[in-house]
């Protein structure tokens, strides 16, 4: 019987392949990393062909790893790492150019002549808020699309001719998937669009206005449809050939759709390479006030389109592989927790990692990142703390800003996520919000909420309210820390950002 799901979850680092079952349980596992392609510094890139090989790859061992065949599974879910563009030609299925990462920040010198035209930081960087939620800022696709189509040779002509393909990775894995030049669907889902700077929040579709700012022309988007029905049909030579693929949605959103926050005022909070907090406004396209973007949580159907405010951090996660890859303090990722363990506190060091400038509630490019307050007595034990303790005063920055703009305190935190994993930090986190941090059984929920969007257009769930019954709570983390001491604590950390701030010229 078809009651299983597959969902593919093409992220920063790796590519992973998720078989669940109809209980919402984890199956079986596949998982490949491909190289992170860093060839000058603010640069980074993937290669678009290892990430398809990966995912081929995961997709068959996932399914064998089941032991399941073609009857037994229902559909795809595809979940994917968001803003990354990726341009492709149609005819060959050949990459013009590496995927430009969503951390990537090239482009700022086309960012600024905007936001100048725009009338300076104060209104500039606002100017396409209004239709797309979004600051101007290189995170976003559009700038990285109009690079390519600027700096790759004859790509602005083959663009124009039709011959070009853009998409987010969840476009180039479900154009792959459906037999690529031999008959592949070009298309995305809302929740990804809405990442571009692109997509009109209100109508749902490209704007031409802004495909014109940045001289994209509109044949190489791709369809944007919700982000829960039957797109198309696998066209592979393995165990998923026919499966339909019957779900998308950017991973942010995934894992709040897996983290059941489908109504207004239900949060999630994801420890990744980067860390997003996102909150639901259910139909309401909220403004945020506060240096929150509002972005499209899902679209079941032809159900009106569910919104959130999203707080974005580009740097958690990726610190400690910094530590582990730049400066060799860890040999593996999970060391870091044993590391910080080997002292009582941070020893007054703290660490803004603004490796990307800061986003999410700052929006500073120009940041950098500070280690400071260091003596003679910090040692790697306090480095890899202070580094921990960022993702948490990163955390604190953007719930203070999804208080600010809802005028109500979150009664408690909602996480998933590698990282948390890490006991210290779920602790630390709860001690310096001031609120539980609840983590729940499932801590795969990016890959559980593609899962539920192609099993809900497949006939494996019949409702929301039903998934809704699968979260289950596992550790919840009370805060313990006085509240003199952690407002103390932040206080500090708030001063280290001004000297991240305060670096360049
Ligand atoms: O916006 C970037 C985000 O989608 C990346 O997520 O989990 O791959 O770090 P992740």
């Amino acid at each position: 019987m078809a009651d299983h799901v597959l969902a593919i979850d093409q992220g920063t680092t790796s590519t992973r392949a998720i078989v669940f079952d109809a209980a919402g349980s984890v199956v079986s596992v596949a998982q490949r990393e491909h190289e992170q392609i860093m060839l000058r510094a603010g640069w980074v890139e993937h290669d678009p062909v290892e990430i398809w090989t990966n995912t081929e790859w995961v997709t068959s061992a996932a399914l064998s790893h089941a032991k399941l065949g073609r009857a037994d599974v229902a559909g795809i879910g595809v979940t994917n790492q968001r803003e990354t563009a990726m341009v492709w030609d149609r005819r060959t299925g050949r990459p013009v150019h590496n995927a430009i990462v969503w951390q990537d920040t090239r482009t700022q010198p086309r960012i600024d002549e905007l936001i100048a035209e725009g009338g300076g930081a104060e209104d500039g960087a606002d100017r396409f808020a209004d239709a797309t939620g979004l600051p101007l800022a290189t995170y976003f696709s559009a700038s990285k699309i109009a690079w390519i189509l600027d700096n790759v040779p004859g790509a602005r002509a083959a663009a124009e001719a039709g011959d070009l393909l853009f998409g987010t990775p969840d476009t180039w894995v479900v154009w792959n998937l459906t037999g690529g030049r031999r008959g592949g669907i070009h298309v995305t889902d809302v929740t990804n669009a809405s990442r571009t700077l692109l997509m009109d929040l209100r109508t749902l579709d490209w704007s031409d206005e802004l495909l014109d700012v940045w001289g994209i022309p509109r044949a190489m988007m791709p369809d944007i449809h919700s982000s829960s029905e039957v797109l198309g049909e696998a066209a592979l030579p393995s165990a998923a050939d026919g499966l339909p693929i019957a779900g998308i949605l950017g991973d942010q959103q995934a894992a709040t759709f897996g983290q059941a926050a489908f109504d207004a005022g239900e949060s999630k909070n994801t420890y990744g390479t980067g860390n997003f907090l996102l909150v639901s406004t259910g139909t309401d396209i909220v403004r945020s006030g506060n240096g929150l973007i509002t972005t499209v949580a899902y679209r079941c159907g032809d159900e009106p389109a569910r919104y959130a405010l999203e707080g974005s951090i580009a740097v958690t996660g990726s610190l400690v592989q910094w530590l582990r890859d730049n400066l060799g303090i860890i040999q593996r990722s999970e060391e870091v927790e044993s590391l910080a363990a080997s002292v009582d506190d941070n020893g007054g060091a703290y660490f803004v990692p603004a490796f990307s400038g800061l986003f999410a509630p700052y929006w500073r490019p120009d940041a950098r990142g500070a280690l400071v307050g260091l003596t003679r007595f910090v040692n790697k034990g306090h480095i890899a703390r202070a580094a921990l303790e960022s993702t948490a005063f990163q955390t604190r920055d953007v719930v203070e800003a999804v208080v600010a703009d809802t005028g109500r305190p979150l009664e408690e935190i909602r996480v998933d996520g590698g990282m948390t994993r890490d006991g210290i930090l779920m602790q630390f986190q709860a001690d310096i919000l001031g609120i539980p941090v609840v983590r729940p059984k499932v801590v795969e929920t990016t890959a559980l909420g593609a899962a539920y969007a192609a099993g809900l257009a497949t006939g494996v769930w019949s409702s929301r309210d039903e998934l809704r019954a699968h979260w289950q709570e596992d550790v919840r983390f009370e805060p313990q820390m006085p509240p003199d001491e952690r407002e103390k604590r932040y206080g500090q950390w708030k001063k280290a950002v001004s000297k991240s701030l305060d670096w360049v010229d």
